[in-house]
């Protein structure tokens, strides 16, 4: 199949070097002509583990090649899938669709022959009815066909997940898309990889009920290690306790300093927005997206408990910026709201990530990056872990402690057990404080 990827961001470029994987012919397609520029090269634009090597060995069997034109390869495709980002709106928290919307308007200038459109951006429900309503208007003698197929891919481990896929969701009633689909994802298909069609309308809610409802996963754990830590409990235990029912399950139960990234805030945004247009609120995602909201600078709090109460003054290094580990993307990171409450609180604050300082200089300011964990903690009074990146799994704390002006350790995702790191005063999400 000629497949046609608008966008090569996360998703576009994971998605287009793994359909060419396939055995698909697939062109890329960005407007950012600096990246397409890098890529060209084998350069990647973003961090993401496998993903060199997967592009440069399908670039080497001509099965994926990267331009800033879309017409010719959009005029060649089978499939053309949207890729495109879909922000917050700035003022109402809705999707912003106007990348989606200007992609479709140059996708049907350049549609010959049938062609299915699909939107793989994530977009709220009726997107694909006013993408097709475009294409319609701009060439009523096109022969394409409008699907949803949203990606459920996960940042950092983002390869893998394309590959291995816990399902695989393609929202059309058209009987050819249908097919044309099936055909994209085969190898998947024989992997067994469930393959659920849906009308479209439903696809495109399926992708917003599944990011809300981890949401929801992740603040209720949130909540009940702030219960756990006022009434003396553990809230790791609680989390394996209740994630062994398989009607609960034990993914997404870890408390930490509140989700970010570049889907869940404003994925649940714009469904809260959504349901309200639609005159049936989602009360709980409400609730959901405000805890988080509030949780995020609220750890400042934290640190300076630690610290007696006061931060005027103090050093405080921070240990992972990006809001995940294995990427580089600092979008919604909550280590964003947390150096701004520190510094707003009084306090210096130095920090590493092993692959996300390019991106967080670009949102930090006033904040000294450093080389490594070691050059960070230099005459800093708190460490604060908020990413979980492995190299931060085995530190080395007589190092950290010669480094420090004091001891003390504030564990944002529960990396160590509590008497473990010795010599620090340790303090950590949902578990007896200050040991
Ligand atoms: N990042 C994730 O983990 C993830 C996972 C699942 C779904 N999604 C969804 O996928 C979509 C894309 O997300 P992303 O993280 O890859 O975004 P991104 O910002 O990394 O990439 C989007 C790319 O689209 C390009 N672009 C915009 N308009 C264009 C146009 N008209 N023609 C050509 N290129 C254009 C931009 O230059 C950019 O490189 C979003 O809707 C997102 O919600 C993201």
């Amino acid at each position: 199949m000629q497949v046609a990827m608008i966008g090569a961001g996360y998703v576009g470029l994971v998605s287009g070097a793994c359909f060419a994987d396939f055995g698909h012919t697939v062109t890329c397609v960005d407007r950012d002509a600096e990246r397409i520029a890098r890529l060209c090269k084998g350069d990647m634009p973003i961090f993401e583990p496998g993903l060199e090597s997967l592009v440069t060995a399908n670039m080497r069997e001509r099965r994926l090649r990267f331009t800033a034109d879309l017409a010719g390869p959009v005029t060649d495709a089978d499939a053309v899938f949207i890729a495109v980002g879909t922000p917050s709106r700035r003022g109402d928290g809705h999707a912003d669709l106007s990348y989606v919307y200007g992609a479709t308007r140059e996708i049907a200038a350049a549609l010959a022959g049938f062609t299915v459109v699909v939107t793989k951006s994530t977009v709220p429900v009726g997107t694909g009815d006013e993408v097709e309503r475009i294409i319609r208007e701009a060439r009523p003698d096109a022969d394409a066909a409008v699907v949803s197929n949203p990606e459920f891919l996960r940042e950092g481990a983002a390869i893998q997940d394309f590959k291995h896929p816990d399902r695989i969701v393609i929202g059309t009633e058209d009987e050819r898309a249908r097919k044309v689909m099936a055909e994209l994802y085969r190898p998947l298909y024989l992997n067994q990889a469930p393959l659920l069609y849906t009308t479209r309308r439903t696809a495109e809610l399926i992708k917003y009920a599944a990011n809300a409802f981890l949401a929801t996963k992740i603040s209720f754990i949130n909540e009940i290690a702030d219960l756990c830590e006022k009434v003396g409990g553990d809230v790791q235990q609680v989390a394996r306790g209740i994630g062994l029912d398989n009607r609960i399950g034990g993914k997404f139960l870890h408390a930490g300093p509140g989700y970010g990234g570049s889907c869940f805030p404003k994925d649940t945004a714009a469904l809260i927005k959504t349901a309200q247009d639609a005159e049936a609120p989602l009360r709980i995602v409400e609730t959901v997206a405000a805890v988080n909201e509030t949780r995020k600078r609220g750890m400042a709090r934290k640190v300076a408990s630690a610290l007696g109460g006061s931060l005027r003054g103090k050093t405080i290094a921070v240990l992972g910026l990006t809001f995940k580990p294995n990427t580089d993307d600092m979008r919604e990171a909550p280590s964003i709201p947390l150096i701004t409450a520190l510094q707003d609180m009084g306090a210096v604050v130095r920090a590493y990530d092993p692959v996300g300082m390019g991106q967080a200089r670009g949102v930090l300011t006033g904040v000294e990056f450093c080389d490594s964990p070691y050059a960070c903690a230099e005459r800093a009074e708190a460490l604060v872990i908020v990413t979980e990146w492995e190299q931060f799994r085995a530190l080395d704390f007589d190092r950290l402690k010669g480094a420090m002006k004091l001891p003390v350790l504030v564990d944002l995702r529960n990396v160590y057990r509590p008497g473990e790191v010795s010599g620090f005063s340790y303090h950590s999400i949902g578990r007896p404080q200050g040991q």
